[in-house]
């Protein structure tokens, strides 16, 4: 089913008690029955943030997980060992993992299988950079990413994968993509969901936008009938200003 989500991603920021604290403080406020909350945290809060979010509406993301199941990949965490730390969701695809790290579509295809193997639920990251949008190829990227990264999953397993589109010359720039560039993208990621896997996944695919989005962007962006919340970087690292994007819709 189609959901409300605000997921925060820390990115590299906060030492382990600041993370410790910013999860209280947002463990702390009201939150509307109907959003889902996430925060993704760097590996290392893991553990820490899931004892402070136990028995709240919040939940809690890994921001990567290794594209191997197991062994000798020295400085890697795989996706068994984030689904024993009792996490639920792993943010996949982020444009600074595939722009610094040189993660692929086809590597990316193999976290996205690992993440669901073990029981984590994908928040699966596509965006163009400014230079394809202005030449005219955003489309052709988005389908690009979403075929090579996802449409290789059967319909029970795509139907656990969350997608945030980020536009890349949005991200952590203050350039928010406006309300009708977020819609334009939304309808045409369902409608290439429409026609992999039908509409009635199409109507259930939850699609998250990113880029710059604060509390003072978000409830315009999220009133488009295509936007069903957002991928906070930001505006996530200070409990008033990510609680006024869950407030937003
Ligand atoms: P930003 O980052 O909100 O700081 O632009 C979004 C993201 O990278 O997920």
């Amino acid at each position: 089913m189609r959901k409300k989500i605000v997921a925060g991603n820390w990115k590299m920021n906060n030492t382990l008690q600041e993370g410790i604290q910013l999860a209280k403080d947002v463990c702390n406020k009201t939150i509307p029955q109907d959003v889902k909350v996430i925060l993704g945290t760097p590996f290392i809060h893991l553990t820490e943030v899931a004892k402070v979010v136990k028995g709240t509406p919040v939940a809690v993301a890994a921001q990567n997980c290794a594209d191997k199941a197991a062994g000798a990949y020295t400085g890697e965490v795989s996706a068994a060992m984030i689904k024993s730390a009792g996490i639920e969701y792993v943010i996949l695809g982020h444009s600074e993992r595939r722009a610094y790290y040189g993660e692929t579509n086809t590597i990316l295809a193999e976290k996205v299988k690992l993440a669901l193997e073990n029981g984590l639920l994908p928040i699966f990251c596509i965006g163009e950079v400014l230079e394809e949008r202005e030449s005219g190829i955003l489309f052709d990227v988005i389908k690009k990413q979403l075929e090579e990264g996802l449409f290789f999953l059967g319909a029970d397993e795509f139907k656990k994968v969350v997608i945030a589109y980020e536009p890349v010359w949005a991200i952590g720039t203050g350039k928010v993509a406006t309300p009708a560039q977020a819609q334009e993208m939304h309808a045409y990621i369902r409608q290439q969901v429409a026609a992999k896997y039908g509409n009635t996944m199409a109507d259930d695919t939850t699609i998250l936008y990113g880029g710059s989005c604060k509390a003072s962007n978000a409830g315009e962006l999220f009133a488009n009938p295509d936007v069903d919340g957002g991928l906070i970087g930001g505006a996530s690292l200070k409990a008033d200003e990510f609680l006024g994007i869950v407030n937003a819709f």
